[in-house]
């Protein structure tokens, strides 16, 4: 029997990571075929540059796969198994003023995390809603694999709104950081390690980590993080290779000592050293304009490069090595294999002692019906009361949106661990409408 073959749309064609994504997925044709590959993106001019480059790659390297590149909705989601959806609202542009405004009131300014987390999942609860709703219409049957950001908020949101879709939340953080954990264990890979985990998007802990007999491995990452943090440890991803993540890296450390029991997200120095980390920013330069001087040159200019020669020889361009989760999830769904994956979901009881309506991060098994949640248990007083804080300003952000409530987004703030008071909370907050009045809901 020849084997189904897939079709997939790349939902933020334009993105950064696009190229590594499509070179990725011809690199794993043998266990996820291809047949279809369409990018979709609601800005063309930035979309063409990425699809015209990899339209060459594909002819050079695999010619069998129809591809195709649009701006229209009913073109890029009719006749699709799955959504890879990545989609950055506001661009990079919007991200530079999510960390810049918070700074300069003495705040950390963080993609994900505190107000500019905030701030950028109340643009991208629309985007993320709109790109479901197309596939949904277009393709019932389909799957969206969604990383993106920020996961916690979108997730909320997804399930406040759109209860019975059929998309999952996924991150990339935790299997960067087990691949580094492997490491320091001498295993080859994270998949010859069983791990329990249990938190919100970039903010949890593993509490178990088991090798494929069953040995604890916990004594030996624990000396690790007590020496080092994650520092000390080797992946063989081409992400989180910058400066700035080498020292969060290492920041590890520190966070790891405030709790030893447990091995925690880098995220967490976000929340428990905030001080830190606005001592550590500078407020003219920060991530944004890492990335946008970095990444989104190197894959832009990349991209021109290859359209100008015709040809995709000797382009620089590799396979996302830690991208490699997105085929092994849609293989999970394709061909029902059960595989184990830290999915964000709706809590129901995994994690016993908090909020049944959480969207919690916790590993989960994956079939072609879905998800099974693999329960947590109790999780201690000190990691209970920061999620209990954190999962009120997610909901706070996704009610404010959907009510368009000034109070509620308000409160999310004030109530934010990086945020010092309800002051400081209202000034950002002002500064933050101002930014994203294309973006956001009217509030009222
Ligand atoms: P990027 O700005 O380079 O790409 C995002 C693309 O999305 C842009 O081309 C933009 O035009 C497009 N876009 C924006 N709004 C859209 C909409 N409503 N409909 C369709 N397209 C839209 O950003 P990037 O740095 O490559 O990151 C892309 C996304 O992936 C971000 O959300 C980022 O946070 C996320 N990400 C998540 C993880 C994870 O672990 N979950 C890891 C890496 C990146
Ligand atoms: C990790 C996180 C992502 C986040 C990314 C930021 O991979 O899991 O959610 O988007 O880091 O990376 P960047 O290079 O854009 O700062
Ligand atoms: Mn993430």
């Amino acid at each position: 029997m020849t084997k189904k073959k897939y079709a997939v749309t790349v939902a933020g064609g334009g993105s950064t990571f696009t190229p590594g994504i499509a070179l990725m997925l011809l690199e794993h044709m043998d266990r996820f075929p291809i047949r279809k590959i369409m990018f979709y993106d609601n800005d063309a001019e930035r979309q063409e540059v990425v699809a015209q480059a990899c339209r060459i790659y594909l002819k050079e390297h695999a010619p069998e796969i129809e591809f195709g590149y649009t701006t229209d909705p009913e073109t890029a989601f009719t006749d699709i198994d799955f959504v890879l959806a990545h989609i950055r609202v506001g661009k990079y542009a919007m991200r530079e003023l999510d960390e810049k405004i918070p700074l300069k009131y003495g705040v950390l300014g963080q993609e994900t995390c505190g107000p500019g987390g905030i701030a950028y999942g109340m643009r991208s609860i629309g985007g993320v809603i709109e790109i479901l709703d197309y596939m949904e219409q277009y393709s019932p049957n389909a799957w969206m694999l969604n990383y993106s950001n920020p996961a916690a908020i979108v997730a909320e949101a997804t399930r406040r709104l759109r209860p019975d879709s059929k998309i999952l939340n996924i991150c990339d953080m935790p299997i960067d950081l087990e691949e580094k954990m492997a490491d320091m264990c001498g295993l080859s890979s994270r998949k010859e390690m069983q791990v329990g985990y249990y938190g919100l998007n970039h903010f949890g802990w593993w509490h178990k980590i088991y090798d494929n007999n069953g040995n604890d491995l916990m004594p030996q990452i624990k000396e690790h993080m007590k020496a080092n943090g994650f520092a000390d440890a080797l992946s063989d991803t081409n992400q989180h290779v910058d400066e700035s993540w080498v020292h969060t890296f290492q920041k590890a450390r520190d966070v790891y000592a405030v709790d030893p029991e447990t091995i925690p997200n880098t995220y967490l120095k976000y929340y428990l050293f905030p001080d830190y980390v606005v001592e550590t920013s500078d407020p003219e330069y920060t991530r944004a304009n890492e990335v946008m001087d970095g990444r989104e040159k190197f894959v832009f200019g990349e991209c021109r490069r290859i359209v100008e020669n015709g040809t995709s020889k000797g382009c620089a361009f590799e396979a996302d090595a830690h991208a490699t989760y997105i085929v092994d999830l849609a293989c999970a769904i394709a061909e029902n294999t059960q595989e184990r994956f830290l999915l964000i979901v709706p809590n129901e009881g995994a994690v016993e002692n908090f909020d049944r309506t959480a969207m919690v991060e916790i590993p989960c098994i994956v079939g072609c019906n879905g998800y099974e949640k693999i329960c947590q248990g109790a999780i201690p007083q000190f990691q209970k009361g920061l999620m209990e804080q954190q999962v009120s300003v997610e909901k706070l952000t996704v009610e404010a949106w959907i009510e368009g409530s000034y109070q509620k987004l308000w409160q999310a703030l004030t109530l934010s661990k990086t945020v010092p008071s309800a002051r400081i909370a209202k000034l950002i907050l002002d500064d933050l409408i101002e930014a994203n009045k294309d973006f956001w809901p009217e509030l009222k």
